[in-house]
């Protein structure tokens, strides 16, 4: 029986280092980092990225995993308990996951559909003209029902680990399918340099293009060209992708740090979570970069949010039979990443609820994937029966998952931030999470750097970008 008093945890540093990491790495990594790093002139926006990273982003993960461990409370509760009065950030770092659930379990579940439609030998009909529109919106087999049928075998995924437990489900799941995530992500990049692609141009002549060549595309900067609005937007883009890859601001770090065990080196834990994550977003880009650019051209390397379901099941199939194995492999590793993110969003609502209700692990799970599974519905709908006409302050068009995506990260998001940031610089102390790290005797280097982040880089950085995303043009 269930104990709901007695808290779940997580067996080993490893495993801790895995979930986390496995949290991190997901859809983010995979296509978003790729496509940024290629708007943004490659190089540059690597450099700029590393940089936050050991920064910004370890400031960010340190303080959630430090409040995690410390108070021992999921976010609905962590945060009244290092400072009364403070308590109202819990509903915003759990309205944040809550929302983010159901719309992410629908995007797992069109990458469980491409998984299986390369592995039953669909791969040519997926890189098709207007297929994945078709799919959306309900033009295939099965019409509307098709996309909510993947959401929901998605979903029933995430919640069938979550309900074995923290150490049973989640951790051990983790320390499965990241090793072989990251042996996927290597092989398909080293194969992708291997590329060497052939086409006529415009004028009839035949040229080469390299996977090799699209590799020194996607490393090495063009400073001449840059501009000082050039490099405001590279540096705005690589904090939010940060943000977003981290998983922080989201309650979910929270949620995981209070499942470490007080004898766990957590300045070494993190240290390798940020590098897990940063290395797998690197080496996502070394995979589908070379490959875009060698077969379908300099020109579609930045095809947005398109890339996943549209770009890359082309490319696929341009490369013979190959390409329905290594498109099944790569969906296959997006699915990967993709579950390891739900069940941690997953987790970070149910710890919620199962610490200030006091609700069984899984009651708590239950209740939350049956609110998901609605609200993913209506999601899954706004491709076809609910599509409005609506424009985000930055003018794109949106649909109820960019509305969700919209409210949740750039708005929600970057408030909780600020506020954690407020709370443990200045009201708490950065003392409160520097001595939680160090608790055992540990070393943790960057604790100058620590101090001046979390007081005031972090503060002022997260404004800019939430003023950016209310619309306010910087330039
Ligand atoms: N960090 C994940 C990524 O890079 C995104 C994520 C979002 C994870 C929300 C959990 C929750 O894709």
């Amino acid at each position: 029986m269930e104990n709901t008093n007695k808290r779940n945890s997580f067996g080993g540093t490893l495993g801790f280092v895995l979930a986390a990491a496995g949290s991190a790495v997901g859809l983010g990594n995979i296509w978003r980092f790729p496509y940024l790093a290629a708007k943004d002139g490659g190089g540059l926006f690597i450099f700029v990225y590393l940089i936050l990273a050991l920064t910004f982003g370890f400031t960010l993960l340190t303080t959630e995993i430090a409040i995690g461990r410390k108070t021992k409370q999921g976010p609905l509760t962590a945060y009244g308990k290092i400072k009364k009065g403070w308590g109202f950030l819990g509903p915003i770092a759990t309205i944040v996951p809550f929302l983010i659930m159901p719309y992410y379990c629908v995007i797992g579940g069109w990458v469980l559909k491409y998984l299986v439609g390369f592995v039953s030998g669909g791969g040519a009909a997926m890189a098709g003209e207007g297929y994945f529109g078709a799919f959306i919106s309900g033009g295939l087999m099965g019409g509307i029902w098709q996309p909510v049928i993947f959401f929901v075998i998605f979903l029933l995924m995430c919640a069938f680990v979550v309900i074995r437990g923290v150490n049973k489900g989640i951790e051990s799941m983790s320390k499965i399918i990241m090793p072989v995530l990251l042996v996927l992500v290597i092989g398909i990049a080293i194969f992708s340099l291997t590329i060497s692609h052939t086409t006529t141009n415009e004028a009839g002549e035949q040229i080469t293009r390299t996977g090799l060549q699209g590799m020194a595309k996607y490393l090495i900067p063009d400073f001449s060209t840059i501009t000082l609005k050039q490099l405001f937007v590279t540096v705005m883009d690589a904090m939010g992708q940060l943000f977003y890859s981290l998983s922080v601001a989201m309650g979910i770090m929270v949620a995981y740090g209070s499942y470490v065990k007080d004898d766990a080196n957590l300045a070494k834990s993190i240290n390798q979570i940020e590098i897990f994550d940063t290395v797998v977003a690197f080496l996502a880009g070394a995979m589908i970069i070379p490959a875009v650019y060698a077969i379908s051209g300099p020109e579609n390397m930045n095809a947005g949010p398109g890339l996943m379901f549209m770009t890359l099941p082309q490319v696929f199939m341009q490369m013979g039979i190959a390409g329905h194995i290594i498109g099944a492999l790569f969906f296959i590793m997006v699915l990967f990443a993709a579950l390891t993110s739900a069940i941690s969003i997953l987790e970070a609502v149910v710890a919620s609820l199962m610490d200030k209700f006091g609700m069984k692990r899984t009651t708590a799970a239950l209740a939350e994937t049956g609110i998901a599974l609605v609200l993913g519905i209506i999601v899954c709908f706004g491709y076809n029966l609910l599509m409005f006409d609506i424009k985000l302050p930055n003018g794109s068009e949106a649909q109820i998952l960019d509305i969700m995506d919209y409210v949740s990260n750039q708005i929600l998001m970057p408030i909780l931030a600020i506020g954690t940031c407020i709370l443990i610089g200045w009201v708490a102390k950065p003392k409160y999470a520097i001595d939680e790290v160090t608790k055992n005797g540990e070393r943790f280097g960057r604790k100058g750097l620590y101090n001046v982040m979390i007081k005031f880089v972090a503060p002022a950085l997260l404004f800019v970008l939430f003023i950016q995303a209310l619309g306010v043009n910087f330039f």
